[in-house]
């Protein structure tokens, strides 16, 4: 008897697979639905990461960082692509939890056009089609001004600059950015070219993401785990 209930609750901390199976917590009366999605890197301040922005919450603005990628800078101070001191942290880019579950960050909108109900708020993403056995929570950090409704424009290293390359003045990227600039780069060793802490996030989407380019979804509004907020410092709760 002992035994059994031991082995019972083994089995409810780890996964059949040995791996980490962390808890993913659906909020009651999220959003939810099926969308698609695209990838950027523009090195830009995220839209998120201003205090006005996050507008239903008193929660504390994205982190944005000073041009080494590292060191937090002041939520009041301006893009870079508004020529101002202020980038994407590199911390905000993929990483991998288990085999089948990765943790990121996203620019999205539910409208169709610029979105920001909820800025800092998490949604675990169901790959479908070729993608479909592999999962993804993001938080959503940028407003996505030129999205159609429902489009999580997934944050990854080497995946396009669009329209603002704030690479150049941050790691003198090419115009275009790495490789074109819608996109980015076509293959994991083009990853190279990146500045180091970058990469791992660039070929993130050769390896977990299996090269499947711009998967569609289904999602659903999630608490968002601490491994997030811990780097991201924001939580709409
Ligand atoms: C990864 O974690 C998720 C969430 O807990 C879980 O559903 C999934 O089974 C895990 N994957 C593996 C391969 O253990
Ligand atoms: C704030 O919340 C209200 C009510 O929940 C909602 O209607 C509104 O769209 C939200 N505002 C923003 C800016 O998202």
């Amino acid at each position: 008897m002992v035994t059994a209930l031991a082995f019972i609750l083994f089995a409810c901390v780890a996964s059949s697979t040995g791996e980490d199976s962390p808890d993913i917590i659906p909020v009651p009366g999220g959003l939810s639905g099926t969308g698609i999605t695209t990838r950027y890197w523009d090195c830009c301040k995220p839209s998120c990461s201003w205090r006005e922005n996050l507008r239903n919450t008193s929660a504390d603005p994205v982190t944005s960082c000073a041009i080494d990628g590292n060191t937090v800078i002041d939520p009041e101070a301006m893009s870079n692509c508004g020529g101002g001191p202020s980038y994407m942290c590199s911390n905000q880019q993929p990483f991998v939890v288990n085999s089948t579950l990765a943790y990121g960050f996203a620019g999205a909108s539910f409208t169709g056009k610029a979105d920001y109900q909820l800025c800092c708020g998490c949604v675990l993403l169901s790959f479908t089609g070729a993608l479909s056995h592999k999962k993804m929570v993001v938080q959503v950090t940028n407003t996505g001004a030129d999205a159609v409704a429902n489009q999580f424009d997934l944050a990854l290293p080497g995946g396009g600059v669009g329209i603002n390359n704030g690479c150049i003045s941050q790691w003198n990227a090419p115009p275009d950015g790495w490789g074109k600039r819608y996109g980015g780069v076509d293959t994991e060793a083009e990853c190279d070219q990146l500045p180091r802490q970058l990469q791992d996030g660039c070929r993130f989407r050769f390896e977990f993401m299996e090269s499947v380019s711009n998967p569609s979804v289904n999602f659903v509004q999630v608490e968002c785990p601490k491994e997030i907020v811990d780097r991201s410092h924001c939580n709409l709760k």
